[in-house]
């Protein structure tokens, strides 16, 4: 059986873009390969966030996570800074990483631009930490978005360089698992790119009704088709692209009809889009507040999930340590 690896940051809620991109896929995944999910708490640490905000963050995604439909008793649920065996292998193929690999990579350059006054090691060393996550559970795949890929290759130069160095097989080349056909891409609301936490565009799974129906109204259009079988322009696209994810296929037909015949009146698709999304997320919005809530089963499944999840690490790192030479007195 494979074993597949997917780790989030503890920034913020998770929005449709992460529900229908990865949640629903890995509910189904969990069948079928030993699913290791956790929240990568030390990598969060890298923009210094409040100690006091940092637990209830790592609480939400968790119980976003249960919500969503991973079920501990398949897969594996952790937190990073509960496995110190991430932190030991983190130092040992920081060893084999050189600065100039590290400061190639696009995501440490962007944030060079982005916050050129906090310049940390930890980001330099982010996909160091990232591949540590990967390679001490010998993950077969990890589900990484586009903007991951370059971390993963790095995840796989390390693995390689580890088992030539100390000529042992110590590590498998993680692949970029992708859904395929059950991909999808969650367009933002404001007519632009992919919906995501930090560009304000996105539906979170804990948005209630009102929320969820301002957010979709105020969504980005344009002045409507003028002669039938005009193209469609992007913010148009999106809207339907996300109606497709949601509503049923009559519904979403229905809608490209009247676009076709210039009878289309966005308000009405806005509120059918929003009616719909509200069926997917508020079951789950209510899942969500019951087990944030509920100390005594949170506590099983990261209790559950800490115990697999050191196994795991324990027994890469027995290897590991045996093939760099550590020996005991
Ligand atoms: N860097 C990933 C992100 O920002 C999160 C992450 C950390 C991760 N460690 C991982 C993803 C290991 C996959 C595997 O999205």
């Amino acid at each position: 059986m494979k074993t597949v690896l997917s780790g989030i940051r503890s920034t913020g809620h998770l929005h449709l873009g992460n529900y229908f991109g990865a949640l629903r896929n890995f509910t189904q995944l969990q069948h079928q390969a030993k699913c290791y999910f956790f929240i990568a708490d030390l990598h969060s640490l890298t923009t210094h966030p409040k100690p006091d905000d940092f637990h209830s963050n790592v609480r939400i995604i968790l119980s976003e996570y249960l919500a969503s439909g991973l079920d501990p008793e398949k897969s594996t649920l952790f937190v990073q800074s509960s496995v110190p065996e991430v932190s030991e292998l983190f130092v040992l193929l920081n060893m084999l990483t050189y600065k100039g690999e590290l400061e190639r990579t696009a995501s440490f350059k962007d944030k060079v631009r982005q916050n050129p006054q906090n310049v940390n090691a930890g980001l330099l060393t982010y996909p160091v930490l990232m591949a540590a996550d990967i390679l001490v559970h010998r993950a077969d795949w990890v589900p990484v978005g586009k903007d991951q890929e370059q971390h993963l290759e790095i995840t796989r130069l390390l693995a390689r360089r580890f088992n030539k160095i100390y000529n042992t097989p110590v590590f498998p080349e993680p692949e970029a698992y992708n859904f395929g056909g059950n991909l999808v891409k969650i367009p933002g609301l404001d007519g632009t790119g992919k919906m995501g936490k930090s560009e304000g565009n996105g539906i979170y799974l804990v948005d209630d009704e009102k929320t969820i129906t301002k957010k979709v109204m105020r969504a980005v259009t344009d002045s409507g088709p003028q002669t039938p079988g005009s193209p469609m322009s992007q913010e148009i696209v999106n809207l339907f692209t996300i109606l497709s994810v949601v509503s049923d296929p009559q519904t979403t037909a229905y809608f490209k009809d009247q676009y076709n015949n210039c009878t289309i009146r966005y308000g009405d698709l806005k509120k059918q889009l929003a009616a719909d999304i509200c069926k997917h997320t508020l079951p789950i919005k209510e899942r969500i507040e019951e087990i944030y809530h509920d100390d005594t089963y949170l506590k099983y499944v990261i209790e559950k999930g800490t115990a697999e999840a050191r196994a795991s690490a324990q027994a890469t790192m027995q290897l590991v340590r045996e093939a760099v030479g550590f020996k005991a007195f």
